[in-house]
């Protein structure tokens, strides 16, 4: 099997600089249904709590001078620990030097005149670049979002950072005839990345099941869902694949999902800030990363309608042909028309097909 790590769960690129390439990118794209969204008032104290760093307010002041020793301080030890944080495929010197700034970019506002204003205090934005630094804490989980599609999602600790090749996913989705008005079921949903952007292309009928056995990850996914205004268009459920989908068996007009397909001896591998930081439950595949996979291709049979379409993302290459010809094979009577689908870097990531 070909492995794609250390650098990132699924992507040839590492993930931080996939999404630095992101951020910039997003940067100069219109902000309007971001901006709009999010600047909705959090529906739950809670939801106050998991907000990303640029939601907060603007509540400490700093003055420009201890503001600049801040970013000589963090610049001076970011640079002394590039070399390390390289060396198994983490950032080098000018992604920190970006991070940086993107952190300070989410945390202050310059009136322009006076003290600097900041979302949080001084001595935190200390605290929260010597865990980016020493405990290689990913800079997503630090300012608590993640730049995806034309979405800026909230993110946290235990929740997977979704990745670009993910995007795909709603490409997929949108090419299936009628699917506006279908039934749809995103198992394992994290953030809800791929449920939010499916549920923004849905028209009058359509429905998202986005479903997770992690209660950190379903939060997480109501606070995007909510703050993108699709609580009419996605249903979250906490459960194992199928389970929490009996009622809607034999009806779904597709399914789709991102599972968990690292083997399981890879995963101590990878690059720091995806072994030490991301949920297992979210990367162990297990003894060769297709347990959940072949989990879902064998349930799809029942879960999707006749005619019903599905997109499984894989670990490419190898994993996805393991996946494609089984389906092609010993599961021929259930499925018509499977395909492989290459990633935008050419990698042979997705199983798609259809129920017979
Ligand atoms: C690779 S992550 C994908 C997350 C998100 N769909 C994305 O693409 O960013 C896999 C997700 O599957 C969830 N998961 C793992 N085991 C599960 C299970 N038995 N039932 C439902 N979800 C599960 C994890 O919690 C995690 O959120």
């Amino acid at each position: 099997m070909t492995l794609r790590f250390p650098f990132s769960i699924c992507s040839p690129l590492p993930p931080n600089l996939a999404s630095s390439l992101r951020r910039r990118f997003s940067a100069s794209t219109p902000p309007a249904a971001t901006a709009l969204s999010f600047s909705q008032p959090p529906s739950s104290p809670t939801a106050e709590h998991l907000n990303p760093l640029f939601l907060r307010p603007l509540s400490f002041t700093a003055s420009r001078s201890d503001l600049l020793d801040f970013r000589r301080w963090a610049e001076s030890l970011a640079l002394a620990a590039a070399p390390r944080l390289s060396s198994d495929g983490g950032p080098g010197e000018d992604l920190l030097r970006r991070e940086l700034a993107w952190m300070l970019e989410d945390a202050a506002a310059d009136p322009g005149v006076g003290a600097v204003r900041l979302r949080v205090e001084l001595e935190e934005l200390y605290r929260l670049w010597r865990e980016r630094i020493e405990e290689r804490r990913p800079l997503q989980y630090i300012v608590g979002c993640e730049h995806w599609r034309d979405l800026v999602l909230a993110v946290q600790d235990g929740v997977l950072i979704p990745r670009p090749e993910t995007e795909m996913v709603v490409d997929l989705v949108a090419e299936v005839e009628g699917f506006e008005h279908g039934l749809w079921a995103d198992l394992g949903t994290g953030s809800g990345a791929i449920s939010v952007g499916i549920g923004r292309m849905l028209r009058e009928g359509g429905r998202v099941f986005a479903t997770d056995l992690s209660p950190i990850a379903l939060g997480i996914a109501r606070l995007n869902v909510e703050r993108y205004g699709l609580k009419d268009k996605i249903e979250l459920r906490q459960g194992s694949w199928f389970e929490p989908l009996r009622d809607v068996e034999g009806k779904l007009t597709g399914l789709v999902s991102n599972p968990p397909y690292i083997p399981s001896g890879n995963i101590p591998g990878l690059q720091a800030e995806v072994c030490q930081h991301e949920p297992e439950l979210a990367l162990d595949g297990g003894a060769d990363g297709t347990d959940h996979l072949l989990h879902l291709c064998q349930g799809s049979a029942s879960a999707l309608r006749s005619g019903g379409f599905f997109a499984f993302e894989t670990n490419g290459d190898e994993q996805t042909k393991l996946i494609a010809d089984l389906m092609t094979t010993r599961w021929a009577k259930l499925f018509h028309s499977v395909k492989i689908v290459p990633d935008f870097a050419g990698i042979e990531r997705f199983v798609t097909g259809f129920r017979r």
